[in-house]
């Protein structure tokens, strides 16, 4: 069993409706998958947790900043060698820039094994919506999460179930 911890932050609803998509695509039989706003998460489920997927808004080119506060968080709590896929909702101009690639950098910095180096979701204005189409990526990342799990060495990941 894997616990998944899907995290999301969004001001306006789109990297919500990602995070949801997510979810949807995550759960099976076999895994735990606990989706939770960023403000909401509590310790024990960080703790608890075997792999991360984190969503945010890009802010100024950067993770808004709760989920910069939750990515240090985990840093505090000394969580680190777990496995993260990560991602952003951001613009689509010259000047858009993207928070995921920082997110995937720092979470590499605490030894996480990272599927990715940052995925990137469009939105057509500062409150949306979606690119047409963008949602349809999440299905894809969540099978190659899917499938990554399934190879694993489930006994080396040590954690009971989510306690929800
Ligand atoms: C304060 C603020 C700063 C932003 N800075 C950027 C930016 O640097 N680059 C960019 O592409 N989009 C930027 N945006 C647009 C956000 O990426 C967009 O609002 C977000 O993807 C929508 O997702 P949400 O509905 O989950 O909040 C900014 C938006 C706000 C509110």
């Amino acid at each position: 069993m894997v616990n998944i911890l899907n995290v999301y932050d969004s001001v306006y609803g789109n990297t919500k409706e990602i995070a949801e998509y997510f979810d949807k695509h995550l759960q099976r039989k076999e895994h735990a998958v606990v989706t939770a706003d960023v403000k909401d998460v509590r310790e024990e489920l960080i703790q608890k947790a075997d792999f991360f997927v984190l969503g945010c808004p890009t802010h100024f080119w950067r993770p808004s900043k709760d989920m910069a506060r939750f990515i240090s968080k985990i840093f505090r709590l000394r969580v680190h060698e777990k496995y993260a896929l990560v991602y952003d909702t951001h613009l689509h101009n010259l000047f858009s820039g993207s928070a995921s690639g920082k997110m995937a950098r720092m979470l590499f910095s605490l030894k996480f094994k990272m599927l990715n180096k940052g995925e990137g979701f469009i939105v057509e204005g500062t409150k949306g919506p979606l690119r047409l189409g963008e949602v349809h990526k999440v299905e894809m990342l969540a099978a190659r999460v899917v499938s990554y799990l399934g190879g694993l060495d489930m006994e080396n990941l040590h954690t009971p179930g989510f306690v929800l």
